[in-house]
C-alpha cells in the first residue's frame, strides 16, 4: 500500500464552532499521513513524522483545508450561470427549463458532467449533492463521470410530473427510474443517491407520495429539494396546498421531512418550520450567491441557530454566481449582517466542510480531514492576487481565512487532492 506524507499548514473544523469553542484544529507546521486514500495520522510535523521512518514527504505551499462540499448544485445549469433578468419563477421558465431539455441527449449530458466536475475541482470542491434533470440518462452520465474520477458525489433524477412540456415525467416513471438508479448506483464506490422532487410546485400529490415511498423503501438515500426560496413561489405553494400549515408541511405530509432531508434555501421560514426541521434533524443548504442573484432574500442565520437547524453551504449554480464555496462563505457573512448575525470565518469554513458533510450524512468519510477519513483536501493560496497578498501579509489566521472568503475564488485554489492524489493543479490543470 502506498503511504505518503503531506507537510504544510493545516486547518479544519471538527465541530460547528457555534456549538463547540474548541472546534478549530490547526497545525502551523503539520503533517498529514495518507495511506490507500485515507488519513492515517495528522498532527504537528515534529510529533508525527518520527512515527513513520522513511516516509516520503511532500511540502505543500499554502493553507491545507478539507475538500469543500457543495450541499446544493445543479450540474445541468452550468452553462446558464449569469442569465439575465428575472426572479425565480420567470428565470426557471426563461432560462433553466429550455437548458434542461437538452439533457435528453446522453452525449450532451456526459459532456457537461465532465466540464462540471472539472469546474468543481478547480474551485476546490470534492463532494456535492447534485441535481441532474428529469432524464434518467442525465444521472447515469453524472455518476459515470464521478465514478471515473473516484469522487464522493450524491445525485438523483429530478421528479417533476407537473413540469413544462418536454420536461415532465409520470408518477410511474419517477418511481421505476428512481428505483433502478438507486439499485445501480447507491453505495457503489463513493456514490450515493438522493430522491429529488424539484420542488412542491412541479410534483403532483401522487408523485410527492411516491417520493416518500421511495425514501421509506431505501433508508440510506437522501431527500433533496427546494424550500421557501422566493415570495411568489411561497404564495403559489400556499394556494395549492391549502391543508398545509406552511411550505415545509406540504412536504411533511408525504413523509419527506426526515433526518436525511436536505432542503435548499429556506430563506423565508416561519419559526414552526425551523422547529420542525430541528426536531426531525432535516437541514438546509444555504445558498447565498443564488439568493442575492435571484433577489430571493437573505438567509436568517440567527433564526436557524436559535432553533438548532443543521446547515451546509451550497453554490446553487446556475442561480448561484460562483461555484466557489470560499466566495459563497463570504457572501453568507454579508447575508447575515442585515439581520444582526455576524458569521465567523471559521464557521463559514465549517459550513463548507463538516457542516455540509453532516447534512449529507457523509461526515464519517469526509469534511474534517481527521484520522480515518478519506484524504480529500485543498491547498489554498491566500496571496492569489496582489490585493489578497497585501491584505493577508502578516495577518492572523482568522483574518487570512476571512480574506480568502471575501476576496478568494478559484484563483485561490492551488491544488485539489482526491483520495490523496492531486486531481487539479492551478498551474497544470486536470491531473
Ligand atoms: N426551485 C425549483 N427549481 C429550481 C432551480 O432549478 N433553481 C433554484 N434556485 N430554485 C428552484
Ligand atoms: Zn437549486
Amino acid at each position: 500500500m502506498s503511504i505518503k506524507g503531506f507537510r504544510g499548514e493545516i486547518l479544519s473544523l471538527s465541530h460547528d464552532p457555534a456549538e463547540a469553542p474548541e472546534a478549530v484544529r490547526y497545525e502551523a507546521d503539520g503533517l498529514l499521513v495518507v495511506e490507500a486514500g485515507r488519513v492515517v495520522a495528522r498532527g504537528a510535523f515534529d510529533v508525527v513524522c518520527p512515527r513513520f521512518p522513511g516516509l516520503a514527504v511532500e511540502q505543500l505551499d499554502g493553507l491545507i483545508v478539507p475538500g469543500l462540499i457543495d450541499a446544493h448544485v445543479h450540474y445541468p445549469q452550468l452553462g446558464r450561470i449569469a442569465s439575465h433578468g428575472a426572479q425565480l419563477l420567470d428565470w426557471l421558465e426563461r432560462h433553466i427549463f429550455p437548458a434542461e431539455k437538452a439533457f435528453a441527449d446522453p452525449a450532451h449530458a456526459a459532456g457537461v458532467a465532465e466540464e462540471f466536475l472539472d469546474e468543481l475541482l478547480r474551485h476546490g470542491t470534492t463532494s456535492a449533492l447534485v441535481f441532474a434533470t428529469v432524464h434518467a440518462a442525465s444521472v447515469e452520465a453524472f455518476f459515470a463521470a464521478a465514478e471515473a474520477r473516484e469522487l464522493r458525489m450524491i445525485c438523483g433524477k429530478v421528479l417533476m410530473d407537473l413540469g413544462p412540456d418536454g420536461l415532465r415525467d409520470t408518477v410511474e416513471e419517477a418511481r421505476a427510474e428512481s428505483a433502478a438508479l438507486i439499485a445501480k448506483w447507491h453505495g457503489r464506490g463513493r456514490l450515493g443517491y438522493a430522491v429529488t422532487p424539484r420542488y412542491a410546485l412541479t410534483s403532483s400529490d401522487e408523485q410527492l407520495a411516491a417520493a416518500g415511498e421511495l425514501l421509506a423503501a431505501h433508508p440510506g438515500v437522501l431527500l433533496h429539494t427546494h424550500l421557501a426560496e422566493n415570495h411568489a413561489e411561497i404564495a403559489e405553494v400556499a394556494a395549492r396546498f391549502t391543508e398545509a400549515v406552511d411550505y415545509l408541511d406540504a412536504y411533511d405530509r408525504f413523509g419527506l421531512v426526515t433526518e436525511r432531508a436536505v432542503f435548499a434555501h429556506g430563506v423565508h421560514l416561519p419559526d414552526r418550520s425551523c422547529a420542525r426541521l430541528a426536531e426531525t434533524g432535516a437541514g438546509i443548504a444555504v445558498c447565498p450567491s443564488s439568493n442575492f442573484f435571484l433577489g430571493s432574500g437573505m438567509f436568517d442565520f440567527g433564526q436557524a441557530e436559535r432553533h438548532g437547524v443543521r446547515l451546509g453551504l451550497g453554490s446553487d449554480i446556475g442561480a448561484g454566481t460562483s461555484l466557489s464555496l470560499l466566495h459563497n462563505g463570504g457572501l453568507a457573512y454579508q447575508a447575515g449582517l442585515p439581520g444582526g448575525y455576524v458569521l465567523d470565518p471559521f464557521r463559514a469554513l465549517w459550513l463548507a466542510t463538516g457542516g455540509s458533510a453532516r447534512l449529507l450524512h457523509i461526515e464519517s468519510e469526509v469534511g474534517m480531514l481527521a484520522e480515518g477519513q478519506e484524504a480529500d483536501f485543498v491547498v489554498l493560496d491566500d496571496a492569489a492576487t496582489p490585493l489578497m497578498a497585501r491584505r493577508t501579509a502578516g495577518a492572523s489566521l482568522a483574518e487570512r481565512l476571512f480574506a480568502l472568503q471575501v476576496l478568494g475564488d478559484d484563483r485561490a485554489v492551488r491544488r485539489t487532492y482526491v483520495l490523496g492524489r492531486c486531481a487539479w493543479d492551478r498551474d497544470g490543470g486536470r491531473k
